[in-house]
């Protein structure tokens, strides 16, 4: 089979390199891909972005691609598995309505709302100055959330009134992100625990993924601006075999049931981020694809085939479908550029990279090679992910590696895996 992999991240890195491991596998294209993909076995990489839908159309069609994976929201948000579609291409992926659960905070709020599920409270606001009205009195901390798509930064959890005020101000007036600031949704607070629970959906059936967690704030101790993530592990001991159905059956089925009353057909992967509270359990937000690090750890412990698995989804025969898991623990740290998530410099040579082994592989994140040398090319660079027999022993593994791997202005942090449950 000839698969094409959209995006340039840790995510299109995990997703090519298990992809390979598929006696089903033939090619794999990742368009762009980074210098991690070109790597490797059977994967080369192309040089199309992946919000360019017709210059990938035109190439699927060209390399008869059997079977098309999108990793980013963007190209999703965009309307790109309608246009495969429509052109007898097999792909996997939600459509521009499923996707808007990502593409659109008010949208995925009002799915929350009208289908019961547990989420926390919100009011949409379209004119800055009741919103402004509306933050003079409400209770803080309180969470701003720019309708659109904004690359992890349109989310503001402000501690402080003059904080959530600056925040409306960037957004709905300054515009700092364009017109995704256009509507915001302001929320309450919610204390707790945040867990990740992916799903595969084929439109009709579900399968879910092995639990997980990320870190989602950039310094030590969950402190300092929220980023895409900067390191994460699975399973979570916080998502017990109770949860797992409680999420499954009163979270993400009600969710696709509601959608399908829209005439909304769901496929690709689920990922609803959670807020657990004891045993109270919130929905903090859908995105409508793989998380990126939640997917390097995932995959680390993924037994089944998982291109087998990504064309049942795509072809509507996940029915009875389940996944084989490695027993142990994998944990995935994010090494960054000095900057990131605002300001960053690229193009600085790595150093360190150590050989693959079977319990650590180094997905590349933004990478680049130049004259035959990896290259610094974004604000994630590596993800470097271990396996372990337990949650400390994939951390002893996992930063002796990371600990080798060096660039000017790295940084990592050092407390993945180590939150207080
Ligand atoms: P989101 O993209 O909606 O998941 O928001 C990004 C991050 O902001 C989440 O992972 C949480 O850490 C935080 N966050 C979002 N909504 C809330 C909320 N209602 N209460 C507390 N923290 C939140
Ligand atoms: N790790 C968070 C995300 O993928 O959105």
């Amino acid at each position: 089979m000839k698969v094409l992999v959209i995006g340039s991240g840790g995510r299109e890195h995990a997703l090519a390199w298990k992809l390979s491991q598929s006696e089903l596998c033939t090619k794999i294209y990742v368009a762009p891909g980074n210098a991690g993909t070109e790597e490797e076995p059977k994967t080369e990489n192309v040089d199309l972005k992946a919000e360019d839908l017709q210059g990938l159309l035109s190439f699927a069609k060209k390399q008869e691609i059997d079977l098309t994976i999108v990793g980013p929201e963007a190209p999703l948000v965009l309307g790109l598995i309608d246009l495969f579609e429509d052109n007898n291409l097999l792909c996997l992926g939600p459509n521009k309505l499923a996707a808007q659960m990502e593409g659109s905070k008010i949208f995925m709020k009002d799915v929350l709302k009208r289908a019961n599920i547990p989420t926390a409270d919100y009011k949409v606001f379209s004119d800055p100055l009741i919103a402004k009205k509306f933050i003079e009195n409400c209770d803080i901390p309180i969470v701003l959330k720019a309708d659109g798509l904004a690359g992890g930064k349109g989310v503001i959890v402000a501690f402080s009134r003059e904080e959530a005020l600056e925040a409306l101000n960037s957004l709905m007036v300054a515009k700092k992100l364009g017109s995704a600031g256009n509507n915001l949704v302001i929320e309450e607070f919610l204390n707790g625990e945040e867990a990740s629970f992916i799903v595969l959906c084929d439109g009709e059936n579900i399968v879910p993924l092995a639990s997980s967690q990320d870190h989602k704030q950039r310094d030590e101790g969950d402190k300092g601006p929220n980023t895409g993530g900067m390191g994460a592990f699975s399973p979570t001991p916080l998502i017990t075999e109770e949860f797992n159905k409680k999420v499954l059956y009163e979270i993400i089925q009600p969710t696709l049931n509601e959608l399908k009353r829209r005439n909304i057909v769901y496929k690709g992967f689920l990922y609803a981020g959670l807020m657990i509270d004891g045993e109270d359990i919130k929905v903090l937000e859908y995105n409508c694809r793989f998380g990126d690090p939640e997917t390097q750890p995932i995959l680390m412990r993924m037994k089944s085939d998982f291109l087998d698995l990504c064309f049942k989804a795509a072809s509507k025969k996940l029915q009875n479908q389940s996944i084989e898991w490695d027993d142990r623990f994998a944990l995935g740290v994010v090494m960054a550029s000095e900057g990131y998530p605002e300001n960053y410099k690229i193009g600085f040579p790595i150093s360190g990279i150590c050989e693959e082994s079977s319990s650590v592989k180094v997905f590349h994140c933004g990478t680049k090679k130049e004259l035959n040398e990896i290259r610094s090319n974004g604000g994630r660079v590596l993800c470097v992910t271990g396996l372990g027999d337990d949650l400390n022993d994939a951390y002893e593994i996992t930063y002796k590696a990371t600990s080798k791997i060096n660039w000017e202005g790295s940084f990592y942090r050092k407390d993945i895996g180590k939150r207080k449950q």
